[in-house]
Protein backbone atom coordinates (compact mmCIF):
# COMPACT_ATOMS: atom_id res chain seq x y z
CA UNK A 1 0.00 0.00 0.00
CA UNK A 2 1.61 3.29 -1.28
CA UNK A 3 1.11 6.22 1.83
CA UNK A 4 0.86 9.76 0.56
CA UNK A 5 0.78 12.74 2.18
CA UNK A 6 1.07 15.33 -0.41
CA UNK A 7 -2.30 16.33 -2.83
CA UNK A 8 0.29 16.34 -5.84
CA UNK A 9 1.87 12.89 -4.89
CA UNK A 10 -1.43 11.95 -4.65
CA UNK A 11 -2.41 13.43 -8.16
CA UNK A 12 0.74 12.12 -10.01
CA UNK A 13 -0.20 8.56 -8.71
CA UNK A 14 -3.58 9.02 -9.93
CA UNK A 15 -2.68 10.62 -13.41
CA UNK A 16 -0.52 7.63 -14.01
CA UNK A 17 -3.25 4.83 -13.16
CA UNK A 18 -5.44 6.66 -15.17
CA UNK A 19 -3.05 6.77 -17.99
CA UNK A 20 -2.51 2.87 -17.45
CA UNK A 21 -6.43 2.52 -18.07
CA UNK A 22 -7.23 1.63 -14.37
CA UNK A 23 -10.72 2.80 -12.73
CA UNK A 24 -9.92 4.25 -9.23
CA UNK A 25 -12.39 4.32 -6.42
CA UNK A 26 -12.07 6.44 -3.14
CA UNK A 27 -13.55 6.20 0.39
CA UNK A 28 -12.61 9.19 2.90
CA UNK A 29 -12.65 8.51 6.18
CA UNK A 30 -10.96 10.44 9.27
CA UNK A 31 -9.65 7.11 10.21
CA UNK A 32 -10.21 5.30 13.45
CA UNK A 33 -11.43 2.49 11.34
CA UNK A 34 -13.85 -0.03 11.93
CA UNK A 35 -15.92 -3.00 10.31
CA UNK A 36 -18.07 -0.35 8.51
CA UNK A 37 -15.13 1.68 7.14
CA UNK A 38 -13.58 -1.82 6.17
CA UNK A 39 -16.74 -2.94 4.05
CA UNK A 40 -16.79 0.13 2.42
CA UNK A 41 -13.02 -0.40 1.36
CA UNK A 42 -14.46 -4.43 0.03
CA UNK A 43 -17.60 -2.51 -1.61
CA UNK A 44 -15.20 0.09 -3.63
CA UNK A 45 -12.74 -2.72 -4.29
CA UNK A 46 -15.80 -4.73 -6.47
CA UNK A 47 -16.28 -1.44 -8.53
CA UNK A 48 -12.74 -0.66 -9.21
CA UNK A 49 -9.15 -1.65 -10.27
CA UNK A 50 -7.33 0.63 -7.32
CA UNK A 51 -9.13 1.59 -4.02
CA UNK A 52 -7.54 5.11 -2.34
CA UNK A 53 -8.96 5.35 1.10
CA UNK A 54 -8.33 8.30 2.90
CA UNK A 55 -7.89 9.65 6.27
CA UNK A 56 -8.30 13.09 7.52
CA UNK A 57 -9.02 14.49 10.72
CA UNK A 58 -11.26 17.53 9.20
CA UNK A 59 -10.82 20.12 11.61
CA UNK A 60 -13.62 22.50 9.49
CA UNK A 61 -16.08 20.12 10.08
CA UNK A 62 -16.24 20.33 13.78
CA UNK A 63 -17.58 22.95 15.72
CA UNK A 64 -16.07 24.75 18.81
CA UNK A 65 -18.41 23.08 21.26
CA UNK A 66 -17.29 19.55 19.23
CA UNK A 67 -14.69 16.45 19.93
CA UNK A 68 -12.34 17.59 17.03
CA UNK A 69 -8.87 17.49 19.84
CA UNK A 70 -10.49 14.28 21.02
CA UNK A 71 -11.74 12.33 18.05
CA UNK A 72 -9.57 9.03 17.49
CA UNK A 73 -6.35 9.00 16.15
CA UNK A 74 -4.75 5.70 14.94
CA UNK A 75 -3.16 5.37 12.21
CA UNK A 76 -1.26 2.43 12.91
CA UNK A 77 -4.01 0.30 13.31
CA UNK A 78 -5.73 2.15 10.60
CA UNK A 79 -2.73 1.18 8.26
CA UNK A 80 -2.86 -2.43 9.32
CA UNK A 81 -6.18 -2.98 8.64
CA UNK A 82 -6.31 -1.09 4.91
CA UNK A 83 -3.11 -3.22 4.16
CA UNK A 84 -5.36 -6.26 5.17
CA UNK A 85 -8.38 -4.91 3.25
CA UNK A 86 -5.92 -4.67 0.16
CA UNK A 87 -6.17 -0.70 -0.33
CA UNK A 88 -3.69 -0.04 -2.98
CA UNK A 89 -2.85 3.78 -1.83
CA UNK A 90 -3.57 5.69 1.33
CA UNK A 91 -3.81 9.24 1.34
CA UNK A 92 -3.26 10.99 4.76
CA UNK A 93 -2.67 14.86 4.59
CA UNK A 94 -1.85 17.41 7.04
CA UNK A 95 -4.35 20.14 7.82
CA UNK A 96 -1.61 22.41 6.42
CA UNK A 97 -1.44 20.69 2.89
CA UNK A 98 -5.37 20.72 2.82
CA UNK A 99 -5.88 24.26 4.23
CA UNK A 100 -3.03 25.96 3.74
CA UNK A 101 -2.31 30.14 4.71
CA UNK A 102 -4.76 31.82 3.07
CA UNK A 103 -7.35 29.47 1.95
CA UNK A 104 -10.87 30.80 1.79
CA UNK A 105 -12.63 28.57 -0.92
CA UNK A 106 -16.70 27.02 0.62
CA UNK A 107 -18.94 24.52 -0.71
CA UNK A 108 -22.13 25.22 0.38
CA UNK A 109 -25.66 23.22 -0.49
CA UNK A 110 -28.60 25.67 0.77
CA UNK A 111 -31.49 23.65 1.16
CA UNK A 112 -30.47 19.83 2.09
CA UNK A 113 -28.47 20.79 5.15
CA UNK A 114 -30.95 22.87 6.62
CA UNK A 115 -32.07 19.39 8.27
CA UNK A 116 -31.39 17.02 10.82
CA UNK A 117 -27.77 17.13 11.77
CA UNK A 118 -27.55 20.12 9.71
CA UNK A 119 -29.51 22.12 11.91
CA UNK A 120 -27.84 21.04 15.00
CA UNK A 121 -24.31 21.95 13.68
CA UNK A 122 -23.69 25.17 12.19
CA UNK A 123 -21.03 24.51 9.25
CA UNK A 124 -20.62 21.31 9.66
CA UNK A 125 -22.01 20.56 6.47
CA UNK A 126 -20.17 23.02 4.24
CA UNK A 127 -16.89 21.75 5.85
CA UNK A 128 -17.79 18.36 4.67
CA UNK A 129 -18.98 19.10 0.92
CA UNK A 130 -15.09 21.26 0.85
CA UNK A 131 -13.12 18.62 2.33
CA UNK A 132 -14.51 15.98 -0.10
CA UNK A 133 -14.78 17.88 -3.32
CA UNK A 134 -10.73 18.56 -2.61
CA UNK A 135 -9.59 14.98 -1.73
CA UNK A 136 -11.98 13.93 -5.13
CA UNK A 137 -9.40 16.53 -6.79
CA UNK A 138 -6.72 14.99 -5.44
CA UNK A 139 -7.85 11.42 -6.18
CA UNK A 140 -9.18 11.82 -9.23
CA UNK A 141 -11.56 8.82 -8.66
CA UNK A 142 -14.53 7.71 -10.63
CA UNK A 143 -16.27 6.10 -7.90
CA UNK A 144 -16.55 6.61 -3.95
CA UNK A 145 -18.01 5.05 -2.09
CA UNK A 146 -19.93 6.61 1.81
CA UNK A 147 -21.92 4.56 4.65
CA UNK A 148 -25.66 4.96 4.61
CA UNK A 149 -25.32 5.44 8.67
CA UNK A 150 -24.07 8.95 7.47
CA UNK A 151 -27.46 9.44 5.46
CA UNK A 152 -27.49 13.27 5.20
CA UNK A 153 -24.00 13.36 4.43
CA UNK A 154 -24.44 10.90 1.73
CA UNK A 155 -27.37 12.55 0.18
CA UNK A 156 -25.64 15.96 0.44
CA UNK A 157 -22.02 14.68 -1.43
CA UNK A 158 -24.75 13.04 -4.27
CA UNK A 159 -26.48 16.80 -4.50
CA UNK A 160 -23.01 18.24 -4.83
CA UNK A 161 -21.71 15.77 -7.43
CA UNK A 162 -25.30 16.58 -9.51
CA UNK A 163 -25.25 20.06 -9.30
CA UNK A 164 -21.31 20.28 -9.72
CA UNK A 165 -20.89 17.94 -12.74
CA UNK A 166 -18.25 15.96 -10.97
CA UNK A 167 -17.42 13.12 -12.66
CA UNK A 168 -17.54 10.93 -9.46
CA UNK A 169 -20.20 8.20 -9.18
CA UNK A 170 -21.84 8.13 -5.58
CA UNK A 171 -22.06 4.08 -3.84
CA UNK A 172 -23.91 3.84 -0.93
CA UNK A 173 -22.36 1.41 1.50
CA UNK A 174 -25.14 -0.23 3.93
CA UNK A 175 -24.77 0.49 7.78
CA UNK A 176 -22.64 -2.16 9.38
CA UNK A 177 -23.61 -2.92 12.79
CA UNK A 178 -22.59 -4.69 15.81
CA UNK A 179 -24.53 -8.27 16.66
CA UNK A 180 -26.85 -6.29 18.90
CA UNK A 181 -27.62 -3.87 16.11
CA UNK A 182 -25.94 -0.63 17.49
CA UNK A 183 -24.42 0.83 14.28
CA UNK A 184 -20.72 0.92 13.95
CA UNK A 185 -19.11 4.25 14.49
CA UNK A 186 -15.98 5.89 15.20
CA UNK A 187 -17.48 7.57 18.21
CA UNK A 188 -18.83 4.26 19.80
CA UNK A 189 -15.17 3.99 21.71
CA UNK A 190 -16.19 6.83 23.63
CA UNK A 191 -18.80 4.52 25.19
CA UNK A 192 -18.49 3.20 28.87
CA UNK A 193 -20.08 0.03 29.72
CA UNK A 194 -23.24 1.28 30.43
CA UNK A 195 -23.52 3.77 27.49
CA UNK A 196 -22.81 1.04 25.72
CA UNK A 197 -26.03 -1.03 26.39
CA UNK A 198 -27.78 2.67 26.40
CA UNK A 199 -26.73 3.24 23.29
CA UNK A 200 -28.35 0.02 21.76
CA UNK A 201 -32.17 2.10 22.11
CA UNK A 202 -31.18 4.02 19.14
CA UNK A 203 -31.56 1.06 16.72
CA UNK A 204 -33.88 -0.65 19.25
CA UNK A 205 -36.43 3.06 18.66
CA UNK A 206 -35.42 2.76 15.18
CA UNK A 207 -36.58 -0.78 14.70
CA UNK A 208 -40.23 0.40 16.46
CA UNK A 209 -40.85 3.20 14.50
CA UNK A 210 -40.38 0.45 11.25
CA UNK A 211 -42.68 -2.46 13.13
CA UNK A 212 -45.69 0.54 13.39
CA UNK A 213 -45.21 1.42 10.24
CA UNK A 214 -45.66 -2.37 8.84
CA UNK A 215 -48.61 -2.64 11.37
CA UNK A 216 -50.41 0.46 9.89
CA UNK A 217 -49.18 3.22 11.37
CA UNK A 218 -49.12 6.61 9.58
CA UNK A 219 -48.90 9.47 12.10
CA UNK A 220 -45.49 10.65 12.31
CA UNK A 221 -46.05 12.28 15.77
CA UNK A 222 -46.95 8.87 17.30
CA UNK A 223 -43.67 7.46 15.56
CA UNK A 224 -41.42 10.46 17.00
CA UNK A 225 -43.29 9.49 20.64
CA UNK A 226 -42.32 5.87 20.38
CA UNK A 227 -38.63 6.33 19.61
CA UNK A 228 -38.30 9.17 21.80
CA UNK A 229 -39.22 6.88 24.79
CA UNK A 230 -37.17 4.02 23.98
CA UNK A 231 -34.36 6.54 23.84
CA UNK A 232 -35.19 8.21 26.99
CA UNK A 233 -36.15 4.88 29.30
CA UNK A 234 -32.51 3.91 28.09
CA UNK A 235 -31.39 7.09 29.71
CA UNK A 236 -30.08 9.07 26.40
CA UNK A 237 -30.86 12.51 25.18
CA UNK A 238 -32.61 12.50 22.06
CA UNK A 239 -30.87 15.30 20.06
CA UNK A 240 -33.70 14.37 17.19
CA UNK A 241 -36.01 12.16 16.32
CA UNK A 242 -37.21 12.58 12.73
CA UNK A 243 -39.14 10.43 9.89
CA UNK A 244 -38.03 12.38 6.44
CA UNK A 245 -38.70 11.81 2.76
CA UNK A 246 -35.30 10.22 1.74
CA UNK A 247 -34.62 12.66 -0.88
CA UNK A 248 -35.82 16.14 0.15
CA UNK A 249 -35.27 14.93 3.98
CA UNK A 250 -37.79 17.21 5.37
CA UNK A 251 -39.77 16.37 7.84
CA UNK A 252 -43.26 14.13 7.45
CA UNK A 253 -46.78 14.34 9.02
CA UNK A 254 -47.47 11.33 7.46
CA UNK A 255 -45.74 8.38 6.11
CA UNK A 256 -46.01 8.30 2.34
CA UNK A 257 -44.80 6.12 -0.40
CA UNK A 258 -41.21 6.64 0.68
CA UNK A 259 -40.22 7.37 4.61
CA UNK A 260 -36.80 7.29 6.46
CA UNK A 261 -36.15 7.42 10.08
CA UNK A 262 -33.32 9.10 11.72
CA UNK A 263 -32.06 9.97 15.07
CA UNK A 264 -29.41 11.73 17.17
CA UNK A 265 -28.98 11.15 20.52
CA UNK A 266 -26.42 11.65 23.39
CA UNK A 267 -25.34 8.69 24.97
CA UNK A 268 -23.19 10.36 27.94
CA UNK A 269 -21.19 12.70 25.88
CA UNK A 270 -21.02 10.99 23.20
CA UNK A 271 -23.26 12.13 19.98
CA UNK A 272 -24.41 9.15 18.32
CA UNK A 273 -26.40 9.16 14.94
CA UNK A 274 -28.73 6.32 12.66
CA UNK A 275 -31.34 6.03 10.38
CA UNK A 276 -33.46 3.01 9.04
CA UNK A 277 -35.72 3.25 5.87
CA UNK A 278 -39.47 3.05 6.79
CA UNK A 279 -40.57 2.96 3.41
CA UNK A 280 -39.63 2.75 -0.22
O1 LIG B 1 -17.76 10.58 7.17
C1 LIG B 1 -16.64 11.03 7.42
O2 LIG B 1 -15.78 10.34 7.99
C2 LIG B 1 -16.30 12.46 7.03
O3 LIG B 1 -17.39 13.30 7.17
C3 LIG B 1 -15.69 12.58 5.61
C4 LIG B 1 -16.66 12.15 4.54
C5 LIG B 1 -14.43 11.72 5.53
C6 LIG B 1 -15.30 14.03 5.34
O4 LIG B 1 -14.37 14.50 6.26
Amino acid sequence: MEKIETIGAMQQLARKWLLEGHTIAVVPTMGALHQGHLSLIDLARQHADKVVATIFVNPTQFGPNEDFDGYPRNSEADELQLQAHLTDALFMPTSKEMYPDGFETRVELTRLPLHLCGMRREGHFVGVTTVVLKLFNAVQPQLAVFGEKDYQQLMIVRKMVRDLNLPVEIIAGPTVRAEDGLAMSSRNRYLDIHERKAAISIYQALVRARQLVNSGTVDTIILRQAMTEIIEQAGANVDYVAVIHPESLEELNVVGAKAHAAIAAFVGRTRLIDNIRLKD
